[in-house]
């Protein structure tokens, strides 16, 4: 099962509340919200009070993304305030082995994820630890980014990984995915698609949605 799981990111942040519930009423299920610290990535963007106030709009599985230096330090507050599932990346922690079964113990699930330039090989050991994997198509720290095309080959070599070691494996693809990317990350096998700039550009959440089901 396919789903889209659009990036707050690019939201209109004066309106936060409002676009989240017009995700939900265009059947999204999964909502992706990215955590930038300034200082794993170039950029801020937002946190724990945010997440809290959206909690109360809406009933979406709320999709995780830390974009922070060492993330073990957090997750017990992105818990309580309403995570589904927290990623965090393989090049920001000495000991994701150890922050990835901390997540676990809190009864959320757990992803990892990996830059462009790190090889999927760095997590074949994880690939039954973890519950996804999220490969980024983008360097991380921004929306509307271009899609970096050998991203595709690495969400092949995780999805030759789940069928052998994890069948409920979540393959993610985060960054560039617009209609023209969308079928081509599909077909090698990713099954969260997320999308930022493709989903809120406009302001037509509807249309947008729409156009990205109909390119997968
Ligand atoms: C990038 C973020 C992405 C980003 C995707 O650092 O992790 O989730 O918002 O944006 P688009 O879909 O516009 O590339
Ligand atoms: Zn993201």
């Amino acid at each position: 099962m396919i789903k889209l799981a659009p990036s707050i990111l690019s939201a209109d942040f004066s309106k936060l509340g409002e676009e989240v519930k017009s995700l939900e009423k265009n059947g999204i299920e999964v909502v992706h919200i990215d955590v930038m610290d300034g200082n794993f990535v170039p950029n801020i963007s937002l946190g724990i009070p945010v997440i809290k106030s959206i909690r109360k709009e809406t009933k979406m599985i709320f999709d995780v993304h830390l974009m922070i230096e060492n993330p073990s330090r957090y997750i017990e507050d992105f818990v309580k305030s309403g995570a589904d599932i927290i990623t965090i990346h393989y090049e920001a922690d000495k000991h994701v082995d150890r922050t990835i079964n901390y997540i676990k113990s809190f009864g959320v699930k757990a992803g990892i994820s990996l830059n462009p330039g790190t090889p999927v090989s760095f997590i074949k050991d994880l690939i039954n630890v973890v519950d996804m994997v999220l490969i980024m198509s983008v360097n991380p720290g921004f929306g509307g980014q271009k899609y970096i095309p050998y991203s595709s080959d690495k969400i092949r070599e995780v999805k030759e990984l789940a069928d052998k070691f994890n069948k409920d494996l979540i393959i993610e693809v985060d960054g560039g995915v617009n209609k023209d990317t969308i079928k081509e990350v599909v077909e090698a096998g990713a099954n969260y698609i997320v999308a930022g700039s493709a989903v809120f550009k406009g302001g037509d959440i509807s249309g947008n949605i729409k156009a990205l089901k109909e390119g997968m």
